[in-house]
């Protein structure tokens, strides 16, 4: 089809890297959508009369159907999803078919089908970061005063609680929902009717067809229309940058499940046995959560590299934006919805954590601050502090079996306080500040974790509702 005004027959060879029908048959019901409200819009300027839309509409239904029922198979000389439905509906209803492409080209149908998959996808990721963010909400209200060591650098920092830690993945996956927001904000912006590139001859309302379609506004312009992908990499780049965001949070689990911390264990549903030692338990879907992130930006990158340099309009180089995307799709929502379900089984080991951030010298900076408090400005109180590592490691000793000799040759200011202030416990909740990990900011923090995610649940129950 659309062959006629060359002679010679497809290159089997060209054939194969041409056709995309393979992957772009994903686009079907999309397709089929499309092409009965942009019918429904030829019905509307007299191109087609209602009895020959009643027939349009049977037809792509039927087409539907049969696409969907088991053996049903395409034929080899079908380029892509819309010739192929374009061939069925002909099957069905004759060369009424032939009209359902006036006013219609396939660089508008392809920018259209692709931004209804990246809104209604942007809207499942938003749904699925929601049911994330809720199990990390949970496990964060009932794990608030649960210590264990920050990290920097994966050396023992600061001890934080276990509520504000996991708290900080929730903030994370909120900045994510923004980020897929803005993405269905881009795709809801109509291309249908840009033609190949300049527009149609023919009066179509758009604004109609787009609210039939969903879509809240139409395209300013034909030759933007037909050329603009940034939907997508909208969307690719929100599932790049949440991808990388479960691939830290996979890479703590894997590590604070190791024997070495013992901080948590996964459920057993979401770990994999050894196939040599029988003792092992290993996690598996943490491993993936932090594997599979690459692959994600890779879309991204691979997409942006079709679209670099690209003179406008169309060109097949954009047929290979949908592999990336499907593949995205696929990758960044089986990704959220195992984090959500590893994070329903996992279970926490308190004593390992406590034990950990009992370790004094997480304690350094308390002391720094104690004489920053008498008036030493708190570089020199770092100093002096490092000054008592130094004394105590060398002396093989923790902070507080060092003498109050010992103390004085450091710094005059440093009295009995000193050794209240390594008193484990007030080191948490000396970070009162907005933001901290002291009991109070925290409540103050879930509550307000709380808000955030019945705004963003409601949000996805408005869309749904639309
Ligand atoms: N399969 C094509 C794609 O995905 C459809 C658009 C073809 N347009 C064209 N002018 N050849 O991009």
């Amino acid at each position: 089809m659309s062959r006629q005004r060359l002679r010679k027959e497809p290159d089997p060879r060209f054939w194969r890297l041409n056709r995309s029908l393979e992957f772009d048959k994903w686009l079907a019901p999309y397709d089929l959508d499309q092409s009965r409200a942009h019918a429904r819009g030829l019905q509307r300027i007299g191109v087609l009369d209602a009895d020959e839309l009643a027939q349009m509409e049977a037809g792509l239904d039927r087409v539907g159907e049969r696409m969907a029922a088991h053996g049903f198979a395409f034929e080899d000389s079908d380029e892509d999803i819309h010739m192929a439905i374009e061939r069925l509906l002909g099957e069905e209803i004759g060369p009424l078919a032939g009209k359902l492409h006036t006013g219609r080209s396939r660089n508008d149908q392809v920018a259209t089908d692709v931004a209804m998959v990246v809104q209604n996808h942007s809207m499942e990721a938003i749904d699925l970061c929601a049911a994330a963010m809720e199990r990390l909400l949970t496990l964060a209200e009932s794990h608030q005063d649960w210590a264990l060591p920050g990290y920097t650098h994966l050396q023992r920092a600061q001890p934080v609680y276990l509520g504000h830690h996991l708290l900080a993945y929730f903030w994370m996956l909120a900045r994510d929902v923004l980020r897929f927001q803005f993405a269905l904000d881009s795709s809801s912006v109509m291309p249908l009717g840009s033609g190949a590139l300049a527009g149609v001859n023919w009066e179509i309302d758009r604004e109609a067809v787009a609210e039939d379609l969903g879509f809240d506004h139409v395209t300013h312009n034909s030759i933007d229309g037909a050329s603009n992908r940034d939907f997508v990499l909208d969307y690719l780049s929100a599932a790049s940058t949440c991808s990388m965001h479960l691939s830290r949070l996979g890479s703590e689990i894997v590590i604070w499940s190791s024997s070495e911390f013992g901080f948590c264990e996964l459920d057993e549903s979401f770990s994999s046995g050894s196939s040599i030692m029988p003792q092992k338990k290993n996690p598996d879907s943490a491993e993936l959560l932090r594997a599979k992130s690459p692959r994600v930006a890779a879309s991204f990158q691979t997409l942006l590299g079709v679209m670099h340099a690209l003179p406008l309009t169309y060109g097949k180089d954009m047929q290979e934006d949908k592999e990336p995307l499907f593949d995205a799709i696929d990758t960044i929502e089986g990704l959220l919805d195992a984090t959500a379900g590893m994070l329903e089984g996992i279970a926490f080991d308190r004593e390992r954590m406590e034990a950990a951030s009992g370790d004094e010298m997480l304690a350094a900076t308390e002391v720094a601050d104690l004489l920053v408090r008498r008036g030493m400005p708190f570089r020199e109180a770092h100093g002096v502090v490092g000054g008592l590592v130094r004394d105590a490691v060398e002396g093989g000793k923790s902070l507080s079996e060092l003498t109050p000799v010992e103390l004085k040759q450091r710094s005059e200011l440093l009295d009995e306080t000193y050794y209240e202030v390594l008193q484990r416990g007030s080191w948490l909740e000396s970070k009162r500040i907005a933001g901290g990990t002291g009991s109070a900011p925290l409540a103050a923090q879930i509550q307000a974790a709380r808000e955030t995610l019945a705004a963003v649940k409601a949000r996805v129950a408005e869309e749904r509702a639309e």
